[in-house]
């Protein structure tokens, strides 16, 4: 198949699907906020990643919604500019996924998922006890596409705290992929597990026969 998808601007749900059924598996941030007036929240991105190592940065998009209004997270980052990344785990899944309905922003999703909220060292959001990984950060940046129906805005986060729990620690104290059971979002309402993986070395440059 081909598509222009410049002929799509009043279908951007079906580019949408599309792309987001090949651009896959992602990983799932569960992001941790709190309002102006210091109303706790919780909700899912996929559109997640690290973009920085120095300073170490991540990104994740909330997109409008359908009504073109922001979500309740990128409200709460722009007035508090402060949140907190929660990897989400196989042992929490249907916890994350309850806090991807869009609630009103009074609703705290801690309450709705039966979430543990802890506080965290430097930001005020909190942590979530029941990950093993939380990440708090600063914000540093929002780049908008705009203030339409699916637009996206990114938002980059400074990590200025990391909290891994020492369970889930290899020899090495990297993240042992075993212990940690991160799952991704593929396309449509299709999960993966981590459990299937293979290494591959980068090549030096004795393997490429440069120089
Ligand atoms: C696994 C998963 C990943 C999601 N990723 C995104 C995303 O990257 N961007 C987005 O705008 N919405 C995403 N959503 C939908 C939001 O979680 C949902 O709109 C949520 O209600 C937003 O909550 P908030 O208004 O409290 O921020 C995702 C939902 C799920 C279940």
């Amino acid at each position: 198949m081909y598509l222009d998808t410049r002929e799509f601007a009043d279908n951007w749900r079906d580019v949408y699907r599309l792309c987001t059924a090949f651009i896959q598996p992602r990983p799932i941030a569960l992001v941790s906020s709190i309002s102006a007036d210091g109303r706790r929240n919780v909700a899912p991105y996929s559109f997640y990643n690290m973009v920085s190592a120095n300073p170490p940065v991540v990104m994740f998009a909330p997109s409008y919604r359908r009504d073109a209004t922001g979500k309740d997270t990128l409200h709460n980052v722009e007035a508090t500019k402060e949140f907190v990344v929660a990897t989400v785990t196989e042992n929490i899944t249907e916890q994350m996924n309850d806090c991807s309905f869009d609630y009103p922003p009074e609703i705290d999703e801690f309450g709705i998922a039966g979430f543990t909220p802890k506080p965290a060292s430097i930001v005020k959001p909190a942590l979530i006890a029941e990950s093993p990984v939380n990440v708090e950060c600063v914000l540093e940046d929002i780049k908008r596409f705009g203030d339409t129906p699916g637009a996206g805005s990114v938002v980059f986060g400074r990590i200025v705290a990391v909290h891994v729990d020492d369970r889930i620690l290899a020899d090495d104290k990297l993240v042992d992929p075993n212990k940690l059971k991160a799952v991704g979002r593929m396309g449509r309402s299709t999960y993966a597990r981590t459990t299937d993986r293979f290494d591959l070395p980068r090549p030096t440059a004795r393997d490429t026969n440069v120089g």
